[in-house]
Order: C-alpha cells, then sequence, then structure tokens
C-alpha cells in the first residue's frame, strides 16, 4: 500500500475512535439523565400518595440532592439538575449552562425544542461532550412551582422557611423549567 493511502486510513481510524467514543458518551449521558428524572419523579409520586403535596415538598426537598449525589458516585460523572430560575442554590447554573439554558428556553417557545441536546466542547483541561436533558412543567407541576393561585398556603410557607429565595416559581404547564445537564470527558 503507498503511504499515502495508510496515513487515509489511519487518520479514518482515529476519526472513528474518536465518533465511538463521543457515541458511548452520549448513550451513558442519556441513560442517567433519564435515571435521574425517573428517580425524582418515582420519589415525588410516592411521596404524594403518602400524604398530599406538603409531604412530597419536603420530601423532595430532604431526597432531590441525594439522589443527584448517587447518581454522580455511581456513574463518577458531573451531573445535575440546572435552572435559571433555580430552587435550591445547589441547582445553579454555570456561565456554559446558563447560556444553553437560554437557548432551550428560546426553541420551546417556539416549539422547536428537542428531546436532548448536546455539543463537543474544549475545555482548559480538556475535551468534553455536555448533554442536557429539557424538563418541561406540566399541571401537576404548578402545585410547587405555579403561579400564587395555585400555590397552597401550606406550600408557601414550607418555601418561604425552606428556601427564602427561591427563583422556582411563577411558571406555567408547558414552560421550559431547566434541564438535567451531564458533562463527560471525552480525551486531555
Ligand atoms: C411537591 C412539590 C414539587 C412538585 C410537585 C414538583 N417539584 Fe420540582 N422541586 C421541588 C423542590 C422542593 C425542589 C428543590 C429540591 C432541592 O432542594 O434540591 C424542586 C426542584 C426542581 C428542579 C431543580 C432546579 C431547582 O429549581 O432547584 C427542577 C428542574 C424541578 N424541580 C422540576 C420540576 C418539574 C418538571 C415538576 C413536574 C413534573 C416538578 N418539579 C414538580 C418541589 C416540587
Amino acid at each position: 500500500m503507498n503511504k499515502g493511502i495508510v496515513a487515509i486510513l489511519f487518520i479514518f481510524l482515529l476519526q472513528s475512535q474518536g465518533d465511538q467514543k463521543v457515541q458511548k458518551a452520549i448513550d451513558l449521558a442519556r441513560k442517567v439523565s433519564d435515571n435521574v428524572v425517573d428517580s425524582v419523579k418515582a420519589t415525588l409520586f410516592k411521596e404524594l400518595g403518602k400524604g398530599g403535596y406538603l409531604n412530597a415538598i419536603s420530601a423532595c426537598s430532604n431526597l432531590a440532592q441525594d439522589i443527584i449525589k448517587a447518581h454522580q458516585s455511581k456513574y463518577g460523572i458531573y451531573v445535575r439538575r440546572v435552572s435559571e430560575k433555580y430552587r435550591n442554590k445547589l441547582d445553579k447554573p454555570d456561565d456554559y449552562e446558563l447560556v444553553i439554558l437560554r437557548k432551550l428556553d428560546e426553541l420551546n417557545k417556539t416549539g422547536d425544542l428537542p428531546q436532548e441536546y448536546y455539543e463537543v466542547v474544549n475545555e482548559k483541561d480538556g475535551r468534553y461532550l455536555r448533554y442536557f436533558k429539557p424538563l418541561i412543567v406540566q399541571p401537576m407541576c404548578l402545585n410547587c412551582h405555579g403561579t400564587d393561585e395555585f400555590l397552597n398556603k401550606s406550600i408557601k410557607d414550607f418555601l418561604k422557611e425552606k428556601y427564602p429565595e427561591d427563583k422556582a416559581v411563577g411558571y406555567k404547564a408547558g414552560d421550559f423549567r431547566g434541564a438535567v445537564s451531564v458533562k463527560i470527558k471525552l480525551s486531555d
């Protein structure tokens, strides 16, 4: 084989290995973000069944971050729930996440929101997949994230006490609420 062809084949091989790595990272990001959504939802519905919205908000408040942490340690990757209008300060987006969240919000407004969004980005310490699973406000979410008339007094009191700087109210069904954000290192 002539050297030129060997070089081209080598580049193809490298490229396809790189693509495989990206694809694997996307698959993992999908799996982990779906798991986070399912686990939080399961907890929410279980606690609702046990004792209504006040019981559920108190349980979610205690358990949401534990669920996230359990996923971080199980998979050994960066995974969080993020929102521009966050309730828990731990869910405050980083600068990159904020740009993407705003973009997804705009896409939702025009009815063009994708099921998932991802990019490969270069950061100071390497190349990363950054993956987002958008979260949309459903009618039932309004009991804890809606406008004033949707919030019971007991929920309002709970929020005032536990999250005095809460930003996560005033939503309407169909609004973009935030995303599960995943970040996976691809190479140094
Ligand atoms: C029973 C009350 C309750 C309901 C119903 C509820 N949430 Fe929440 N939500 C909370 C609480 C409490 C937090 C803060 C949890 C924490 O401290 O980590 C929260 C946090 C979040 C966050 C993380 C970002 C942030 O603001 O800190 C997202 C995203 C979110 N909720 C989306 C939803 C969606 C979508 C629905 C409907 C499917 C929903 N929630 C229904 C109580 C609720």
